[in-house]
């Protein structure tokens, strides 16, 4: 087998909890690595960079793309993947974070964890299991950022567009979904992390889905630093004119997500936030529709434009597996 190129090790060891805690410089080490991981995936390479390494997956909500992704490249990467539905742990009997944190640092080189459904709770949750843990803590999705989905969407998006992306615009939109209430992490998530790349980034929804005060400010500040763009607009249509990226999807109420028969309820005077051929018509030309998955069918988005032209879902969706991978490489 040939010898590895050897990965720099600026930030190993390093939580990643949110994009905010990471430089520039280190995003752009981790979608350098992501697009070299790629590459080697699709040429058949082996590129065993973590052999004889654990990493621990501790579940507390549903997942497709973030726990397969997760499994699969840590094989790929010659480690192992170890999955905890929480429910199943004693955490379910209240077990704390900081015993969890000591105990799996001392059996593996890193915990992902997955608690994303209260706001308030999970990202403090992985702060404290932090503070206590000696190996790299991971957020695959908390409820104020899902960093390895936004990594994987900047990634997506300059493969789309390049790596200069000053000037191009980015319509992270409200959508109707009958399903659940979802978290607010990817839209915060987006909003957060575009601007400090370049975009200009304009957020629609209806006046009760604000999203969190400390996420709109941070949008705000690295807007202003980085000389980009950040709008709030109260409709989809005004966010589509003339957008390179459009980004529409559902979240919950902050307020109601212990209230999920309230929440439902309110959300269906709002079932015209769809995204459908007519509203891509309001965008660029050459615009391109992205989700992070699951999405609402027929309500979120029509099949028409999620399987159209527009549509780079499952590039987005496949490029989780090389961010996540790049991530654990780096880190563990
Ligand atoms: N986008 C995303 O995180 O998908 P899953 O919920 O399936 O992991």
């Amino acid at each position: 087998m040939s010898k590895l190129p050897k990965l720099p090790n600026t930030v190993r060891g390093k939580d990643y909890v949110e994009t905010k805690d990471w430089t520039i410089k280190e995003i752009e080490l981790a979608l350098k690595t992501s697009a070299e991981l790629k590459k080697m995936f699709k040429q058949g390479k082996p590129h065993r960079y973590l052999p004889d390494k654990t990493v621990f997956l501790f579940f507390f909500d549903k997942s497709t793309r973030t726990r397969n992704s997760f499994e699969a490249g840590a094989t790929q990467l010659g480690a192992h993947a170890h999955f905890i539905a929480a429910e199943t742990s004693q955490v379910a009997h209240g077990e704390s974070p900081k015993d969890m944190g000591i105990i799996l640092s001392s059996y593996g080189h890193a915990i992902a964890i997955r608690h994303d459904l209260v706001p308030g709770e999970g990202n403090s949750y992985m702060k404290e299991v932090a503070r206590w843990a000696d190996v790299p803590v991971l957020n695959m999705q908390c409820d104020v950022d899902h960093p390895f989905q936004t990594l994987a969407d900047l990634m997506t998006i300059r493969e789309e567009f390049g790596k200069n992306l000053r000037g191009l615009k980015i319509a992270v939109s409200w959508a109707y979904a009958p399903s659940y209430a979802k978290p607010m992490s990817v839209p915060q998530g987006l909003i957060t992390l575009m601007p400090r790349f370049g975009l200009d980034v304009v957020l629609a929804h209806p006046p009760e889905y604000t999203l969190m005060k400390s996420e709109m400010d941070y949008a705000q500040k690295v807007a202003q630093e980085n000389g980009t763009k950040f709008e709030v607009v109260d409709n989809m249509e005004d966010a589509f004119e003339n957008a390179d990226i459009v980004y529409p999807k559902s979240w919950g109420i902050e307020s109601l997500f212990h209230k999920p028969e309230e929440a439902l309820k309110l959300s269906k005077k709002y079932k015209h936030w769809i995204c459908d051929e007519k509203k891509m018509k309001l965008t660029k030309k050459n615009s391109i529709y992205m989700h992070c998955l699951p999405a609402d069918r027929g309500y979120e988005v029509t099949d028409a434009v999620i399987d159209g032209p527009h549509s780079r879902v499952f590039p987005e969706a496949e490029n989780r597996l090389h961010t996540c991978k790049a991530v654990m490489a780096l880190t563990m």
